[in-house]
Formats: C-alpha cells, sequence, structure tokens
C-alpha cells in the first residue's frame, strides 16, 4: 500500500535520511523504530510531503506521490498524527473537528460523530478549547482528527509518547481496534516495546539515517534487536 525506496532527505546541508526503503502491505501495522534523533520523524513528515525529499520515491497504492503536496495526500487516504499531539489550542474540540472536515472536502457530517465515537471521552468536552486539555486527551483529538478524513492508513508519530499511563492503554487499544477491526493499515512509530511487540506485523529499525534492521513483530523480543533500540 505504502512503499518508499531509496529515500533521501536533508536540512539544509545536514542529511538526515540516506536511502531508507519501507513497505507496508494492506492492512499491515508497520513499526519504525530507533533512538532519540536518528530520522524517524523526518521520514514520516516526508512521506507525508510535509518536508521535500532530495532522492527516493514515495509510492501510495501503486501511485507516485513523491512531490504530492500534503493536502492531496490526505485526500488519497492517509492520515497523519504528527508528535507532539499538535491541536488547534485556540479552537474548541468541536471546532477542531470541524475545521479538518471542511478542509477535507468532505460532504458527510457523520465522520465527524464516527470519529467521536471512537474516542467517547471527548463528547463532554466538544466546548473546551483544545489548549486546556490534558496531554492525553489533546492526543486522542489528535487522532481524532486524522479520522475524520477516513483514512485507509493511519501515520502516527509517538502517539503515546509523555502521556500519563491510565490514557497511554485507551490511546494503545484504539489503534489495535482501528487496525484489526477496521483493517486500517498503521505505520506507526514507537518507542514502548511492549506495545511495538504486541501490535507489529513488521518492523523497521533506523539508526542514523539508515535502516539497520527489518524483521517481523516477533523478532522485536530477540536481544540483539533490543540493543539496537537501547538508549
Ligand atoms: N527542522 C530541522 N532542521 C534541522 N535539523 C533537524 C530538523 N528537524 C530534525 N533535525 C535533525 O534531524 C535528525 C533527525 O531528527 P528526527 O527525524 O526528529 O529524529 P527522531 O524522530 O528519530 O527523533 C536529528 O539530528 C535532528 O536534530
Ligand atoms: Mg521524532
Amino acid at each position: 500500500m505504502l512503499e518508499v525506496t531509496g529515500l533521501e532527505v536533508a536540512y539544509g546541508r545536514a542529511q538526515v535520511l540516506f536511502g531508507v526503503d519501507l513497505a507496508v502491505p494492506a492492512g499491515a501495522l508497520a513499526c519504525v523504530m530507533g533512538r532519540n534523533g536518528v530520522g524517524k520523524t523526518t521520514l514520516l513528515n516526508a512521506v507525508m510531503g510535509v518536508l521535500p525529499t532530495r532522492a527516493g520515491t514515495v509510492r501510495f497504492e501503486g501511485r507516485d506521490i513523491t512531490k504530492m503536496p500534503t493536502h492531496e495526500r490526505v485526500r488519497l487516504g492517509m492520515g497523519y498524527v504528527p508528535q507532539g499531539h499538535e491541536t488547534f489550542g485556540q479552537l474548541t474540540v468541536a471546532e477542531n473537528l470541524r475545521v479538518t472536515w471542511e478542509a477535507s472536502g468532505s460532504k458527510d457530517r457523520s465522520v465527524i460523530d464516527e470519529a467521536l465515537d471512537v474516542f467517547p471521552r471527548l463528547r463532554p468536552l466538544l466546548k473546551r478549547r483544545a489548549g486546556f486539555l490534558s496531554g492525553g486527551q489533546q492526543q486522542q483529538l489528535a487522532i481524532a482528527r486524522a479520522l475524520v478524513t477516513r483514512p485507509r492508513m493511519l501515520i502516527l508519530d509517538e502517539p503515546t509518547e509523555g502521556i500519563q499511563p491510565s490514557i497511554v492503554t485507551e490511546i494503545e487499544d484504539v489503534i489495535e481496534h482501528l487496525h484489526k477491526e477496521r483493517g486500517l493499515a498503521v505505520l506507526l512509530v514507537e518507542q514502548y516495546l511492549d506495545f511495538a511487540m504486541r501490535l507489529a506485523d513488521r518492523f523497521t529499525v533506523l539508526d542514523a539515517g539508515v535502516v539497520v534492521h527489518e524483521g517481523a513483530g516477533a523478532e522485536l523480543a530477540d536481544e540483539g534487536v533490543q540493543r539496537l533500540l537501547a538508549v
């Protein structure tokens, strides 16, 4: 469904990704792992067209989208939840969802309700400004917002980072539900090994902008792999 080949990305003169290959088959949950600063966020931003690529191609369902703007990728069915649960802090929860719905060009308002069904805890907060939500609630809103565009692939960058443990479990359960029950393909950057081991069909380990290991989810239990991830 998603196929990245030979991807190179640089910030000015500082090259960060060096020929990264990555494939996410339809319905799969793929995890990108690696220490801080190895290029995981850069990779997702390039996949979503937030950052330009220096070389390489990104294909989605067979189509070359390497030069396509982000909003068109979203319309093709790619939903993105960037690192740091970014929401529009000055807008209410309801407005955050509505703005995304309007931008998506959808005529079908029921997608907002569907997104709220996934996160019922957001319903009593609809009139609250997003900036006043807890980190966990903001992350739920960020995922709900991505769902409003009805993605077929969900791309999440460290969705449980810095969030209170009780909500981490809820977020993990939602990702599992979307993947297993609704058949969404998922590309996930995750530092927590337990979560990745429980859910990932396959994983890719990055180190200094290079893929240093790839394998099936079960191999994450191997000591050699865990050493690559140790901080
Ligand atoms: N906007 C930027 N300008 C310059 N360098 C950046 C920028 N964003 C990230 N980097 C650098 O790129 C490298 C990879 O960063 P990032 O993709 O955020 O890593 P990760 O998500 O794996 O922690 C790091 O060395 C980081 O300092
Ligand atoms: Mg990152």
